[in-house]
């Protein structure tokens, strides 16, 4: 009874089996695929995530930061010994100096240790008497080997124009010869120029001739004070009689700078 069943029996097992072998193969095939293309997926994904944790983590930090900033700087938060605020507010200064160039509490003990190049150049600019063979009406100058210059303060035709607006102590001395037979006073005047208006007159100093006989006495006139300049505000120096000025080295002088 076996003999018939035995050789037929595994012939139609044998016959469907490559096809569904074959079948199942492939969905094999097909589904690992699947699966890889899905797990590099996942991991791409996953990467992308970690990044945006990672940004959020450190924005995070930095919130932190700052809260302990604003915590140390109460009084309350001072006293904290948890918060190491001194340690924090230094941090912070530092930041600010990065961003700001602050040199004003820079603690000089430091010296170098603050950030030299970056290191505000102080707006100032000083310049001689410049001899002109003509009478002028406004005072010309020249730079001088000690005197600061500086790109906020530009020259034109006389005048100093101030690029930044602010406070400025503006300063001129004019030494020249007086004749004892003029009787007018020789003035030193300085002005602000205003192209649109009549010049301003910021400061004036007078003074008389001298009695003496000679024919050149030499004087001085000084003057100086502080004034509320506006971005592109120009200044300069004119006095009554410009052929008398004296243009030895130190005696005439024009200068400027911001407080
Ligand atoms: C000095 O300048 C003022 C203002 O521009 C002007 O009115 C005056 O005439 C000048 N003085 C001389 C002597 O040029």
């Amino acid at each position: 009874m076996n003999e018939p069943y035995s050789p037929a029996t595994p012939r139609p097992i044998s016959s469907t089996s490559p096809s569904t072998m074959k079948m199942f193969m492939g969905f094999l095939t097909v589904f690992i695929v699947a699966q890889m293309i899905g797990t590099v997926l996942f991991c791409l994904y996953l990467h992308m995530k970690m990044d945006k944790m990672e940004e959020v983590l450190s924005l995070n930090e930095d919130y932190i930061f700052l809260r302990k900033v604003q915590k140390c700087q109460t009084a309350e938060g001072q006293k904290s010994t948890l918060l190491d605020c001194e340690k924090i507010l230094k941090g912070f200064q530092d930041l600010q100096c990065k961003v700001h160039c602050c040199w004003a509490d820079k603690d000089p003990a430091e010296g170098g240790g603050g950030l030299p190049a970056e290191k505000r150049q102080p707006i100032a600019a000083h310049l001689a008497g410049q001899k002109s063979s003509k009478a002028v009406s406004v005072l010309e100058w020249k730079t001088t080997m000690y005197g600061p210059t500086n790109n906020a303060i530009s020259y034109q035709e006389g005048k100093l124009k101030v690029k930044e607006a602010g406070l400025y102590y503006i300063y001129s001395q004019v030494s020249f010869c007086t004749k004892a037979a003029t009787s007018a006073p020789f003035t030193l005047y300085i002005y602000l120029y205003l192209p649109m208006e009549e010049d301003r007159l910021l400061l004036k100093g007078l003074d008389t001739h001298s009695t003496s006989k000679s024919l050149c006495d030499l004087q001085s006139i000084r003057e100086g004070g502080v004034f509320k300049l506006r971005e592109g505000d120009m200044v300069f120096v004119n006095v009554t009689d410009s052929t008398l000025v004296n243009y030895n080295h130190g005696s005439t002088y024009f200068g400027i700078f911001k407080l």
